[in-house]
């Protein structure tokens, strides 16, 4: 593809925002809440999407390179496990970057499917894939993972669901059993799961990953007020709210809020909402493991830990499920 093209389709997209089904709903149901929330998948349109992968690069940031280490050290081990001709199905597939190292160790992978809420974004990097992987089938899903998903048909080959990055941190537990339990349904019988699972570990480390010194996490976090206006033509004052995060280590979260700076109110689609000073919209939840604790979920949900690969200080964690 020329890189005029190239530019000409990434505008479009940005001048034409699509809204996803569901959006306004669940916007105007959080919202009536009596504490205030809005689930994390809205992050991710075309602007939130950008700013994520820029929190992935952050120095206080720690998931993102840590994993790539570890997958980087264990790409034989997994390699040996999968064994040849996969099928790699990944779960929010963003940038399609971490997968290049399993693409890159696995003996003969198929096909690849990426699947993710954020097409556009999707499709971009499926392309971008497609130039360094020429004779590999990639197959793009637009959907929201934690719905069911039917996979496209495909060719044989043992299916190997990817979901790193922990974001299976954004489910609850019991949330994120469910989750594991329709993949296993989605991906077929004597499939395979990676899973990357951030860990527990002293505060400290885990707010700075969320209050970086930039305000990268922030804008990403406030970009979710602007999205509301863009597509659903709301009246947000962007400027009277605050980022907000915090680690709750009774719970084994960190909890992400926009913090109203003044007592205000809010049009959206007819419908007005006032918010308190000090009052949040709780945005994410960000759950945090121990190795134990994320195997015993796995059991729970019909998988078998067939290993677990952590990095040298124990930040971060990645599962090789079976069943
Ligand atoms: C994509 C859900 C794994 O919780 O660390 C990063 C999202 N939010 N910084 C995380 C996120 C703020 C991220 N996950």
């Amino acid at each position: 593809m020329t890189p005029h093209l190239a530019s000409a389709l990434r505008l479009d997209s940005e001048l034409r925002p699509v809204r996803d089904p569901g959006f306004l709903e669940d916007v105007l149901s959080g919202l009536s809440q009596r504490r205030k929330t809005i689930p994390p998948k809205y992050f991710y349109d075309v602007t939130g999407s950008r700013l994520f992968d820029r929190i992935c690069a952050l120095p206080e940031y720690y998931p993102t390179r840590t994993e790539t280490t570890i997958l980087q050290v264990a790409a034989p081990a997994i390699a040996h496990h999968a064994g040849p001709d996969a099928v790699l199905v990944e779960f929010g597939s963003g940038s399609s970057t971490k997968v290049r190292i399993l693409l890159d160790a696995l003996e003969r992978p198929r096909a690849y499917v990426p699947i993710d809420i954020s097409g556009e974004h999707m499709r971009q990097a499926a392309r971008d894939l497609q130039t360094t992987y020429p004779a590999l089938k990639i197959v793009p899903v637009e959907a929201d993972f934690t719905q069911g998903v039917d996979l496209p048909t495909l060719s044989e080959g043992k299916r190997i669901g990817f979901f790193p990055g922990s974001t299976i941190g954004n489910l609850t537990p019991a949330d994120a059993a469910r989750f594991l339990q329709r993949a296993a349904e989605t991906l077929g019988p004597g499939s395979d799961f990676i899973v990357g699972v951030d860990l527990r570990k002293h505060g400290a480390i885990l707010h700075a990953a969320y209050n970086d010194r930039e305000g990268v996490t922030a804008a990403f976090n406030l970009n979710l007020l602007s999205r509301i206006n863009r597509e659903l033509g709301a009246d947000f004052n962007v400027k009277a709210f605050r980022h907000r995060a915090f680690y709750d280590a009774a719970k084994g979260r960190i909890e992400m809020h926009l913090e109203s700076l003044k007592p205000q109110s809010v049009m959206i689609a007819g419908d007005r909402f006032s918010f308190r000073q000090d009052e949040t919209i709780h945005t994410e939840s960000s759950y945090k493991y121990t190795i134990s604790g994320f195997q015993d979920l796995a059991v729970s949900a019909g998988w078998q830990p067939a290993d677990c690969f952590v990095d040298e200080d124990r930040l971060f964690s990645v599962h090789y499920l079976t069943r």
